[in-house]
């Protein structure tokens, strides 16, 4: 693929306003001088990601990942750079501009081993050896599917070998073998040894929501275990961002979606939609997200999880309910749809037919239902105690869906019945423990960062040491055009660069890419330093510090006076430091020669200037 021209990615960030393109895939809600919403990176209740537009900025106070809009694409659209450039372009709806064809793009294919390429051809290899497994072809047939179907899905078998696809795919080329491992494709044993991961499984290959592949499941042909496996987490495969089927669900767009439904199990798509159930979605062996949500509500306002009926169905739904009520807007609807114990989609549209599948789905519980028939059954309601229970607990849920006030009211509605309180007093004691839950949780805010960060989040801006010299670099990333209000920068600059230059390099080159462009944001700074390694990252985690006096409007002068104030307090060191030096070199010599002089009247003079400075600003 040629280079895209770097200053076009720069164009393309000014063009652009960071608010659209997440307020496209996320309801943001203004809040001062930001927007607010939870945040897709982590699992939240209440909202702590923010976009702010002045400085084409995104951050989460609770994981900490934050960053300029071509990050968040990369981030939430699970795209690569060039293509989160390519996607950004498009949403701008202006041509990407590439360079000329080089040798550099040569060189490029030659070396770098595309994640999906391989992918691609590992399905390729997988599929083909499907026709010469009859036993393999046996399992799928016995459970109704047809080729047809399987080839629709692409459906393949990985043999009882522990090098097929490594030999087909690597041979021993290195970078490919290296490539294999990252893809979860090969797997390197403790003594070294490199083998196939998938052995005697049939393998389904798992697309993203563009229709590549990016992982694996396998499944045995018989009752041993692991049943499943799945292919590990890689560059290109994000467990929680991705949808089993959701590629078909988009090529459907245009046919009304009316609803979504959720299964369990991929297999369980792959029946369904030979029996002509096209709109279902699997998630991958993981409680269902919020980005997964989010990517769901994109396609239709109706999604309806549907799980086994047995204990652990039900258990699974509870939790993914939890998962998805910050999701939960008025304009979008939440249904819960049970089976019977013995049956999953698969086997109920096998032995009874998609007509009864879809029955079940009409009387499918909306939320409120759901919420109150599963408290009714953890409370029994017969005394004060577990009444008051049960409207805890429903408060605690309800504090988790601040956008669906409608869903909220239905729940108070049939919770009132349910407890035997009028829906007035109800409401109002609600209120009240949904503001308790949210003061608790502020004060608990701290262990939730720590805890997110465990889980591996991402480093908290506000624990990284800071200096004198972080803090006004800190500063300048935040607010480009404080160097606009500094007088006389370039004398400013030149003392640094003379006196102070190994402490102030970051700053220095911070300075001169701002005075590059005066109009710059924090965002379009940020895409300066993309490749800029650790400076890079130290970069974005100083944009990211919640200082929060520098977020407020209105205080410009004294944030002014407090960048100064830093800068003349490194420089008044340094400069002291070399009078110093001077003095002694003086004392040593009997006297300074002409060179040294002059330099020693600079300094003193400059230091004064300081010094009055500071009286000044008291
Ligand atoms: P189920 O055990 O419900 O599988 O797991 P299923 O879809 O009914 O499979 P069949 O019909 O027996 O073939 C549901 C999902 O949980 C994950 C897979 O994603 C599967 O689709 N899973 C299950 C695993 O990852 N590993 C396992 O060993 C089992
Ligand atoms: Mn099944």
């Amino acid at each position: 693929m040629p280079y895209i021209k770097k200053d076009f990615i720069e164009r393309l960030i000014d063009r652009v306003d960071i608010v659209d393109v997440i307020g496209s895939r996320l309801t943001l809600k203004r809040s001062g001088s930001s927007y607010m919403c939870c945040c897709p990176f982590h699992n939240e209740k209440t909202p702590s990601f923010s976009v702010n537009q002045q400085k084409q900025f995104y951050n989460c106070f609770g994981c900490h990942k934050s960053g300029n809009v071509l990050g968040f694409i990369m981030d939430y659209d699970q795209l690569s750079f060039p293509e989160a450039v390519e996607q950004l372009a498009k949403e701008a709806g202006v041509p990407v501009e590439y360079e000329e064809s080089s040798g550099k793009t040569q060189e490029k294919r030659e070396y770098d081993v595309d994640f999906y390429e391989l992918l691609e051809q590992a399905a390729g290899y997988y599929e083909a050896e499907l026709s010469r497994h009859p036993e393999a072809l046996a399992y799928l047939h016995g459970r109704g599917l047809s080729d047809d179907t399987l080839r629709r899905y692409h459906v393949g078998f990985a043999p009882e070998s522990w090098d097929f696809l490594i030999k087909k795919l690597a041979g021993d080329n290195p970078k490919i073998l290296k490539a294999m491992a990252e893809l979860g494709l090969a797997t390197q044993s403790q003594q070294g040894k490199i083998y196939d991961t998938f052995r005697n499984r049939v393998m389904i290959p798992i697309r993203d929501k563009r229709g590549r592949t990016i992982a694996f499941g396998g499944r045995v042909l018989d009752d041993s275990k692991p049943k499943y496996i799945n292919s590990r987490e890689s560059p290109v495969y994000k467990k929680g961002h991705e949808l089993f089927n959701l590629d078909s669900i988009r090529n459907l767009r245009d046919k009304n979606l009316s609803y979504i439904m959720i299964t369990e199990g991929y297999m369980d798509v792959i029946a369904l939609e030979q029996s002509g159930i096209h709109n279902a979605v699997a998630s991958l062996g993981t409680a269902t997200t919020p980005e997964q949500m989010n990517l769901l509500f994109k396609q239709s306002d109706r999604i309806i999880f549907c799980y086994d009926g047995d204990s652990a169905g039900r258990n699974a739904a509870w939790h993914a309910l939890n998962t998805a009520l910050p999701a939960l807007r008025d304009d979008k609807q939440l249904q819960f749809c049970f089976l019977p114990p013995e049956h999953d989609p698969d086997t109920l549209v096998r032995t009874q037919g998609a007509q009864a599948m879809i029955d079940y789905l009409e009387h499918a519980e909306s939320l409120p239902e759901y919420i109150v028939s599963t408290l009714e059954k953890e409370y029994s309601v017969a005394d004060d105690g577990s009444r008051v229970n049960c409207i805890d607990r429903a408060s605690e849920l309800l504090s988790m869906m601040p956008e669906a006030t409608l869903t909220r009211t239905a729940v108070e509605k049939r919770l009132a019945n349910l407890v035997g309180w009028s829906q007035e007093s109800l409401h109002s004691s609600i209120d009240t423990a949904i503001d308790n839950i949210r003061a608790r949780k502020a004060v608990r805010g701290a262990e939730l960062r720590e805890s997110s960060r465990k889980q591996g989040g991402y480093a908290d801006p506000d624990a990284i040491p800071m200096t004198p010299m972080r803090a006004v670099v800190a500063r300048l990333v935040k607010d480009p055009e404080l160097l606009r209000a500094i007088p006389e920068p370039d004398r400013m600059v030149a003392l640094l660069n003379e006196y102070a230059r190994d402490r102030s390099s970051v700053l220095l080159d911070l300075i001169s890419k701002i005075k590059a462009s005066p109009d710059t944001t924090t965002g379009a700074i940020l895409e300066k330093y993309r490749e800029s390694g650790n400076v890079g990252k130290l970069i974005g985690l100083l944009a990211a510090r919640s200082d929060t006096e520098v977020e407020q409007e209105g205080f410009v002068e004294i944030k002014i006076i407090d960048l100064l104030h830093f800068i003349k307090n490194i420089l008044m060191e340094h400069l002291t430091a070399r009078t110093q030096a001077l003095r002694i070199k003086g004392h040593k010599n009997g006297g300074l020669d002409t060179k040294d002089l002059m330099e020693f009247q600079y300094l003193e003079t400059r230091t004064r200037e300081l010094l009055a400075d500071r009286g000044r600003e008291g």
